[in-house]
């Protein structure tokens, strides 16, 4: 089937289930309270939603521990429930992509439980490997979450591996049986009626033949073995041809260690085994490869990030375009400034919502949430943050700075319950919260926000109705105009004679920004700002997180 590509022209809200919306008083976000907030999401102008994993699961990693591939939890209203949002979803205009998780299954799935029983066909669904002599590990990998990348099955008598948690057991995709299975799954959501996927850790998924010791990475020993492995071009190929190219879809594959050039083997339209990717170097602006290795931020390396993968994929690939998601800290405390947390949250927003690509916005980043910082390290609830909290330099560091570096670099900051309004656990449920709502939420919610011309919410949407209004924004070329500022980033899109100017201070002391050659500002509209909009000659003098897009239309 023809591929329309329609994602370029939208713009995606993700939605990470458990903490959106609760519908029916248990606790917990489910698809119930998704629908009732789909016409907020559609009054965002957002026309996509990603849905974090719906499917039934042990709960370890947040539904990202699979037990059933075909089916919706029923905590979140299974089937019925969910059929009812896709198509509230449709008749809205809405497109809705699902997760795909296939690197890994919970360890719950009937085909782990007939695999560790040598039950076939399931015998090598999974990478088993028997110790080697005196009972030593079958190689020096490390898990991302949990210490090493091997279990021992008592049933079984050999050690499987895991890439991430020990419950979370690696499919091996060697075989052509489990590539079935991953076929099966994309036709039935297909034939739902999903209009794509995103890719869990998607380039994980063919590991390096042998299994070899890994000397390179410290920290997560392994991942030059199984990520971007031998086969994992042919395994994609093979499902865009046996299952994915019947259908107009989107496909979105998380890569993390990606470069652009190496993406565009995997996103290069002539190629297309996925149309975009989710890539990591916009999200280390502050940190060292992963948010458990803090950085001062720099905004340079945010902008030299969106630079190289805005130039590098030009007229090749798509980009996917971010600032959140459920696997990192909120953006606000992070790169912008929690005392000007609602100017710093409008400049971001502009940093990247006028890019070239398809944007993604996460619950709750259009409210300007903040991170969380709980007292007591029991409340955290993630895998992979429980684990660092207990193991990580835990010899040498005391609890409170262990606690601290969870504060700012946990997975849980952007998971509390999303703020609805100044009621009772911020409006998110009318039972007991599954997880802690965080205790702002009496200043910081949606219902606050609503009829505030000046809110953040109000801002976003402004700024996606310039996007959806504006086709320089959505296919223009860009520049960077100012590449080495540390302070502002100053970017242009361009469409024949029609221009776009994104002006984006990222500090607080006042910057001198005078416009670059070739644009005069008295010829421009304003259309986005985040402070008045008195005029300033070809230049002005910046406050604090200052924001402002400035149009040219085809005749100026
Ligand atoms: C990436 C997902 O975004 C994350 O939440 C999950 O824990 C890992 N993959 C493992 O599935």
């Amino acid at each position: 089937m023809e591929q329309t590509r329609w994602y370029k022209d939208r713009v995606f809200y993700q939605i990470w289930p458990r903490s959106f919306k609760d519908g029916d008083g248990d606790g917990v976000g489910d698809l119930y309270g998704v629908y009732e907030k789909l016409d907020y999401i559609q009054s965002l102008g957002c026309d996509g939603i990603w849905f974090s994993p719906l499917y039934p699961s042990p709960g370890v990693d947040c539904g990202y521990d699979i037990s059933d591939y075909m089916d919706i939890d029923p905590l979140y209203g299974g089937m019925e429930a969910f059929r009812k949002v896709l198509d509230g979803a449709h008749e809205r205009g809405m497109k809705v992509i699902m997760d795909l998780v296939v690197n890994h299954t919970s360890d719950e799935h009937e085909w782990f439980q007939k695999s560790r029983r040598r039950i076939e066909p399931y015998t090598d669904y999974y990478i088993w490997r028997p110790a080697l002599p005196g009972g030593k590990l079958p190689n020096n990998w490390d898990s991302q979450f949990e210490g090493k990348a091997w279990q021992w099955d008592e049933l079984r008598q050999e050690y499987y591996l895991h890439i991430f948690a020990v419950k979370q057991p690696d499919l091996n995709m060697d075989n052509p049986l489990v590539r079935e299975e991953v076929k099966k799954i994309l036709r039935f959501w297909l034939a739902q009626g999903v209009d794509g996927f995103r890719e869990d850790v998607i380039t994980f998924i063919s590991k390096k033949d042998g299994l070899p010791n890994d000397y390179w990475m410290p920290t997560v020993r392994g991942i030059f073995h199984y990520n971007h492995g031998p086969r994992v071009h042919d395994y994609l190929a093979e499902f865009r041809r046996d299952a994915l190219s019947g259908y107009d879809t989107f496909t979105l594959g998380e890569a993390p260690l990606v470069s652009p050039r190496r993406a565009l083997d995997y996103v290069d339209e002539r190629r297309g085994q996925l149309d975009a990717m989710i890539q990591f170097q916009s999200m280390e602006a502050d940190c060292f490869m992963t948010d458990y290795v803090p950085l001062p931020f720099s905004a340079r390396r945010l902008k030299r990030a969106f630079d190289r993968w805005q130039k590098k994929l030009d007229g090749r690939g798509w980009n996917m375009l971010y600032l959140e998601n459920h696997d990192h800290p909120r953006v606000i405390s992070r790169y912008g400034s929690e005392k000007y947390r609602v100017e710093s949250g409008k400049m971001l927003a502009c940093a990247y919502l006028f890019l070239k690509g398809t944007p993604f916005i996460y619950q709750g980043q259009e409210l300007g949430m903040v991170n969380w910082r709980p007292d007591d390290p029991d409340l955290y609830e993630d895998v992979q943050t429980r684990w660092h909290y207990a193991h990580m330099l835990s010899h040498i560091l005391p609890d409170r700075v262990r606690l601290k570096w969870c504060h700012r670099s946990s997975r849980d900051n952007a998971r509390t319950p999303m703020q609805w309004s100044a009621e009772e656990h911020a409006g998110f449920t009318t039972g007991t919260p599954w997880f802690s709502v965080n205790d702002n939420y009496r200043t910081i919610n949606a219902a606050a926000q609503e009829d505030d011309p000046d809110s953040l919410l109000n801002f976003y949407r402004r700024a996606i109705r310039l996007r959806k209004e504006l086709r320089v924004i959505r296919h223009g070329s860009f520049t960077d105009h100012a590449p080495l500022s540390g302070s502002l980033y100053v970017y242009s899109r361009r469409l024949g004679n029609e221009r776009v100017l994104v002006v984006c201070s990222f500090v607080e002391r006042p910057v001198r920004f005078r416009a670059p050659d070739g644009f005069d500002l008295s010829r421009a509209e304003l259309v986005l700002c985040n402070y008045g909009a008195e005029r300033s000659g070809n230049g002005f003098i910046t406050k604090p997180y200052e924001c402002r897009v400035y149009h040219f239309a085809q005749n100026r």
